[in-house]
């Protein structure tokens, strides 16, 4: 890469891109967020007070990308603009850091990957509770075979507060313009972080996902509105390397928050994941791999089985005094996108393409009652 700044676009100056894809950005003056489009006027206008290098703006995307003139645009509108979005912009040889899911089906996501791979463009997906460092020590401790062959994942992404019920309806609700509810949503997460711990492919599915709420009231309009993704979906699920899985995402968890966990068996050991404890991780190794852990309490009795380890500080990803506080996803893209040689990242676009033939086997297998095998043909 060049001494010339990164200049980047935001399409969809929303809460995603405001918390995460501008303090992201922020960290590193190689990058500068120059241009921005959204449908709305006023977020346009509150987004330039926001990052004052912004100096090219417009509300429609196609004119956006003839005009402006950015290497890399981050895609932070609702999902259902995710494609069209990415495919003007893959047209116009920018390069693209996306949003999750990636698409709203899984024909969209497989045009949006065979694009950017044709035309060379370099591609993330914003799967970015990666970053967890938790999540961070579990790829390790997958990598290096200390649980041995796997048996058994469960993950669950877990939202609910009692006021759910009468929140107002938004995209989100809208199955035309999310795609899915709970499971692509949040469920998203946990499919594309457990592909990448196993690195092993999702090869049989079966799922169940319903509409708890089926109206609410539109925020936008005051009006009765009908739901139409779903509220929870659960999903089970066969690996490459045999191990077998259930997930789950959704909303209906009254008294969790965001709460996401996960747990994974193999024939040597096991580990429990806790976004809540970020800075730790329940496991059960054999001596000599627990042996490179800080430990903060002995498991091995009958009521806590699993011993408490510590994240090292080399997998925390900490920036004391700093915002953010940690690093991020996109700053992994950002120093992929500077680095030297051929451009390597992950997660890119095959990643979320990866999820959304998940979701889509979820689709066609609830609907038929049926288990569905992978790769869908
Ligand atoms: N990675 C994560 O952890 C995470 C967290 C939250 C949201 N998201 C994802 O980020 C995306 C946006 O979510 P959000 O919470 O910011 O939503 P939001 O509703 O706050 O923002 C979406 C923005 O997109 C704009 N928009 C809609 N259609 C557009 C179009 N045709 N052209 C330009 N702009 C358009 C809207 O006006 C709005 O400002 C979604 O895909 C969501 O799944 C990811």
């Amino acid at each position: 890469m060049s001494d010339r700044v990164v200049r980047v676009g935001v399409v969809g100056v929303g809460g995603i891109a405001r918390h995460y894809h501008v303090p992201s950005y922020l960290t590193n003056p190689a990058f500068q967020i120059v241009a921005a489009c959204d449908v709305s006027q006023s977020a346009l206008e509150a987004f330039q007070l926001l990052v004052d290098t912004v100096s090219y703006t417009n509300v429609d995307y196609e004119t956006f990308f003839r005009e402006a003139e950015v290497d890399l645009v981050s895609v932070c509108t609702s999902n259902d603009m995710h494609h069209d979005v990415v495919m003007a912009a893959i047209e116009q040889g920018v390069d693209v850091y996306c949003e999750k899911p990636l698409a709203l089906t899984y024909s969209q996501a497989q045009e949006m990957a065979s694009a950017a791979r044709e035309r060379g463009i370099r591609t993330g997906v914003n799967f970015s509770h990666r970053r967890t460092p938790a999540s961070q020590l579990v790829k390790e401790i997958l990598d290096s075979g200390a649980l041995g062959d796997l048996y058994h994942v469960s993950a669950l992404y877990a939202a609910g507060s009692p006021t759910y019920a009468q929140a107002p309806g938004t995209w989100r609700n809208v199955r035309e313009r999310a795609g899915f509810g709970g499971l692509g949503d949040m469920g998203s997460h946990m499919l594309d972080m457990v592909n990448w711990w196993l690195g092993s492919p999702v090869t049989r599915v079966a799922a169940t996902m319903k509409t708890f709420v089926r109206e609410r009231v539109d925020r936008a309009t005051g009006e009765p509105m009908q739901v139409t993704t779903e509220d929870e979906g659960l999903v089970l699920l066969e690996y490459g390397n045999g191990a077998l899985g259930h997930l789950c995402g959704g909303y209906t968890f009254t008294g969790r928050g965001y709460d996401q966990r996960a747990e994974i068996y193999g024939t040597r050991g096991g580990l429990m994941y806790d976004q809540q404890h970020a800075y730790q991780l329940k496991v059960h190794l054999p001596e000599e791999d627990l042996a490179q852990y800080t430990v903060v309490e002995r498991g091995g009795t009958l009521d806590n089985p699993y011993t408490t380890i510590l994240v090292p500080e080399r997998l925390q990803g900490a920036r004391p005094g700093q915002t953010p506080s940690r690093r991020t996803v996109l700053m992994d893209f950002m120093d992929a996108y500077l680095a030297e040689g051929p451009f390597a990242f992950d997660p890119g676009f095959e990643a979320g393409l990866a999820v959304q033939e998940v979701l889509e086997a979820v689709r066609i297998g609830d609907d038929g009652r049926r288990w569905v095998d992978l790769p869908l043909s």
